[in-house]
């Protein structure tokens, strides 16, 4: 019988996939999660950063943490599937993900911007997070209590000159979050919901606004008791909601 976790660890007995895990706010995130009692699914491109994210996890006590690498710029319905699997089989079901995977080509005009980079960015922000979640339906539809988090940008919001292709990635993602939201309304034990953050100091903030005063910018951590929230208990009456901090 499952038990109940004590009110320190509100996501006491839950498995939760983080995808872009090894840096920024899915590393943030990740660690957070772990500290309020999950046992975390680490999904990235990058091992090393993984592993980084893992170490610091079980240093810290946490419940001790899978890896899951994978490029999803390149994935495939078939890796999707086999992803869903490897989490059924090894960790025996799924709560919840939080989508943090970005892939972000720079900020040029129009005129300069190539269709590889165009179908990068929306398979890693917009094709990743609807093929994860159709891959993983079945296993949050046994969760007693599954929670799904996007992650959108103020710029899919409110599109602006030179966010190009990147913009147009994340205002796919809002579409894709009304639609599934809407599917899913039916469920009362999978919500979804949409995160807009604002500024925050993460490796992709220096590459958008290069030029800024860095250290005056939220913290990723500063996200993480929305998160833990969302994902556990006291977030269980929040569903199709965007969540926007945007300025
Ligand atoms: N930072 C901000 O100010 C801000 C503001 C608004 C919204 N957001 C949103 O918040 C989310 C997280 O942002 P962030 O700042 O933490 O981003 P980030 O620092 O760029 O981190 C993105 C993560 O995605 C992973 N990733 C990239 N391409 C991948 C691929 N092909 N396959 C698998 N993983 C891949 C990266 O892994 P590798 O390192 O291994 O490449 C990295 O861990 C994004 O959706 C972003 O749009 C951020």
């Amino acid at each position: 019988m499952m038990s109940i976790p004590p009110p320190s660890q509100p996501l006491g007995n839950r498995i939760l996939l983080v995808t872009g895990a090894g840096q920024g706010l899915g590393r943030a995130a990740a660690l957070a999660f772990a500290a309020a009692g999950a046992t975390v699914v680490l999904l990235g491109r990058t091992v090393s950063k993984l592993e980084a994210v893992y170490d610091d996890i079980v240093r810290a006590g946490g419940p001790q943490p899978a890896i899951l690498p994978a490029d999803l710029a390149a994935a495939q319905d078939k890796d999707y599937d086999a992803l869903a699997h490897t989490i059924a089989s090894q960790l025996g079901g799924l709560d919840g993900i939080l989508h943090c995977a970005n892939a972000f080509a720079g900020l040029s005009p129009l005129t300069l911007q190539s269709i590889e980079q165009w179908m990068t960015q929306f398979r890693v922000n917009t094709v990743a997070p609807f093929a994860i979640n159709r891959a993983c339906a079945p296993l949050l539809k046994g969760s007693a209590d599954a929670s799904v988090i996007l992650v959108g940008e103020t710029h899919g919001h409110a599109p602006a000159a030179y966010w190009g292709g990147f913009a147009v990635s994340k205002a796919a993602l809002e579409a894709y979050f009304r639609i599934q939201a809407d599917e899913w309304s039916d469920l009362p034990n999978v919500r979804i919901n949409l995160v807009i953050p604002g500024p925050i100091r993460s490796p992709l903030r220096a590459r958008t606004h290069p030029a800024e005063h860095r250290d005056a910018l939220p913290s990723p951590e500063s996200l993480c008791p929305l998160f833990v929230q969302l994902m556990g208990p006291e977030g269980r009456d929040t569903r199709g909601q965007v969540l926007s901090f945007r300025p």
